[in-house]
């Protein structure tokens, strides 16, 4: 578990009318590799920003995830090494924990999908659509590999996409264009075990039968508010275009067993697919997190009260599982609430970065942290998030956010304002006396960066709310360099006290602002400026520094960051933001 013990935070602060329970689920990475900065900016950082939005707005937050350790990423990977699909997941899963500790992704729970209680949840929901009629046991033919004697789940078919003719698309999917697909789709299909062209051979499986949820889906879909465009027009567009069908069992050893109770001939030989269980994981997750906490029904709030809001952070590549199997899974096994919205990411992609030896593309996020201050590569990530369209990230772009916005513009403001009040008022916050207008003037403007940043996280317009900040914090700098404290200081004492009493309290604002971004350094600030407490007992306002108060002794927060090497090496290397290894269809 990494990261918070407990969700439901401030629990003191019953005064809060209405404090909202806000599930963040977050897209469980395959535990067959290191994760990259693609996976950061796809999902865990958008995430995590949001969900300490919501906890210092006050309301109950349950941020779960955890490591998906089925399918067939995991095994591929097992047999390249001979050892066991577990030994793969075992290995990646507490890498994956310190990544979350380092950056401060603050989960409540990230478990896996490997436990005792993900598979008795994902059989509740395989029976519950059983019970409602939505599963059918089904003879079907499936592709057979004569060499290996084996059948071969849909990702080890391989062959020409029927769409677009890449050659390169698997049976479940293919990258280049996106369709969804069956390995008898395929043209010229083979099997990457043998490289032997598949025979069909008949089994029985369970199908779901989706065609029955297609008018309930769709208009669900319609009443859907505030989605991300490339999200909602994708899932109207694939279930308007017909639901079909689609086997949730294959013929594999390594998954979640089907039940006693509901079960098919030779079902030792077959297991719940990937698509199937890993989304329910959300679920199971939310459980385990209740059981953990000491009380086994407080996931309930989160999943059954209708007023509980959830919200779903992936890449797009996992649209198709989240904005409509998922839902559909959920719509036809029980009364469980559908996603409030699935603010799906396009990609991060690195064409026009260098790879050089120690740093560079393709490097996982301990290597970031090796280079990065945990704040500065958030900040720098949080800058560039792909929420509406892919971006091209550079490391030039990165070392110049972090210099020139992060460093200059906030950091430095910092540092200022703290060395100036210890310079002429001994570190004591002196008093305003009378504010002028270009005093009240700046504070209504942090109070609107606080208001309108708000807006922008509740729509999870995320970059557009760490502008506001940015921006806060550069009106701080234009007001420092209209009113002179330094110049002011040899002349104008009251003066002098009222700019820097002003200017502490916009940035008592402003770390309030930035903290979803970069928590670490607001949290640090927030000690500085002696408010006491933590800043998320604060809420999401300007919290008031007290006159008299003794100011902390403020060391430099965010160190210069430079290119380290020569960049030696072009490289075009596309997204990793859970691309490369997306849900088995
Ligand atoms: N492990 C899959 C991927 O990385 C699915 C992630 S989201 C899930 O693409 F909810 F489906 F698990
Ligand atoms: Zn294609």
């Amino acid at each position: 578990m990494s990261g918070r013990d407990q969700a439901g935070p401030n629990d003191d602060r019953a005064e809060r009318p209405e404090r909202r329970h806000v599930l963040v689920a977050v897209a469980w990475p395959y535990a067959n590799g290191s994760l990259h900065l693609g996976h950061l900016a796809g999902a865990y950082l958008p995430a995590d920003i949001f969900a300490r939005y919501h906890r210092i707005a006050g309301n109950r937050v349950l941020m779960v995830s955890g490591s998906d350790g089925h399918g067939t990423p995991i095994t591929v990977r097992a047999e390249q090494e001979s050892t066991t699909p577990r030994a793969i997941v075992e290995r990646f899963h507490p890498e994956f924990l310190r990544y979350w500790d380092e950056l401060g992704i603050s989960f409540d729970l990230f478990t896996t999908t490997l436990t005792e209680n993900h598979a008795a949840t994902t059989q509740e929901v395989l029976r519950g659509l059983h019970e409602n009629g939505l599963l059918e046991a089904r003879t079907t033919l499936q592709p057979f590999d004569p060499v290996a004697l084996r059948f071969l789940p849909d990702r080890y078919v391989e062959g020409t996409c029927p769409r677009c003719g890449s050659d390169g698309a698997r049976g479940d999917q293919c990258d280049a264009c996106g369709a969804t697909l069956d390995p008898i789709d395929l043209v010229d299909p083979r099997s990457k075990l043998t490289g032997a062209t598949p025979e069909q051979r008949e089994t029985e499986h369970f199908f779901f039968l989706l065609p029955k949820l297609e008018e309930r889906m769709i208009a669900w879909l319609e009443s859907r508010q505030g989605w991300r465009p490339h999200v909602i027009n994708w899932a109207l567009g694939f279930v308007r275009e017909g639901f079909h069908d689609r086997a949730i069992t294959r013929d594999i050893d390594w998954g979640v067993a089907l039940p006693d109770d509901v079960t098919l001939t030779g079902a030792e030989g077959k297991r719940i697919y990937v698509w199937f269980d890993a989304v329910i994981g959300y679920l199971s997750a939310s459980r385990e997190w209740a059981q953990r906490s000491g009380d086994p029904e407080a996931w309930r709030a989160w999943w059954e009260d209708p007023a509980a809001e959830s919200y779903y952070f992936i890449g797009k590549d996992n649209v198709p599982f989240h904005a409509v199997f998922w839902p559909a899974q959920l719509m036809g096994s029980g009364t469980f609430n559908l996603p409030t919205n699935v603010p799906a990411n396009q990609y991060v992609t690195f064409k026009g970065a260098k790879a050089s030896k120690s740093r560079g593309v393709g490097r996982s996020l301990l290597d970031y942290l090796e280079v990065y201050q945990p704040d500065a590569l958030r900040y720098a990530v949080a800058a560039h998030l792909p929420e509406q369209a892919d971006v091209d990230l550079t490391e030039e772009d990165m070392v110049r956010r972090i210099n020139d916005e992060l460093s200059a513009a906030w950091g430095n403001l910092v540092n200022r304002v703290f060395a100036m009040t210890a310079k002429n008022f001994d570190g004591i916050v002196p008093d305003p006396g009378e504010l002028a207008d270009v005093d009240r003037a700046l504070l209504a403007t942090i109070d609107a960066v606080l208001v309108d940043g708000a807006a922008a996280l509740e729509a999870v317009e995320l970059r557009r709310a760490l502008r506001l900040a940015l921006s806060g914090a550069q009106e701080v700098n234009a007001y420092l360099n209209e009113l002179e404290p330094w110049r002011t200081a040899k002349t104008d004492r009251a003066r002098t006290a009222t700019t820097l009493n002003t200017a502490l309290q916009a940035i008592s604002g402003l770390v309030v602002a930035f903290a979803p971004f970069t928590p670490f350094s607001s949290a640090t600030i927030h000690g500085w400026l002696g408010l006491g407490g933590t800043l998320e007992d604060g809420g999401w306002r300007r919290p008031d520094v007290p006159v008299g108060s003794r100011l902390g002794d403020a060391v430099p927060l965010f160190a210069r960051v430079e290119l380290a090497e020569p960049e030696t090496q072009a490289a075009d290397v596309a997204s990793e933001a859970l691309t490369s290894d997306s849900a088995e269809g």
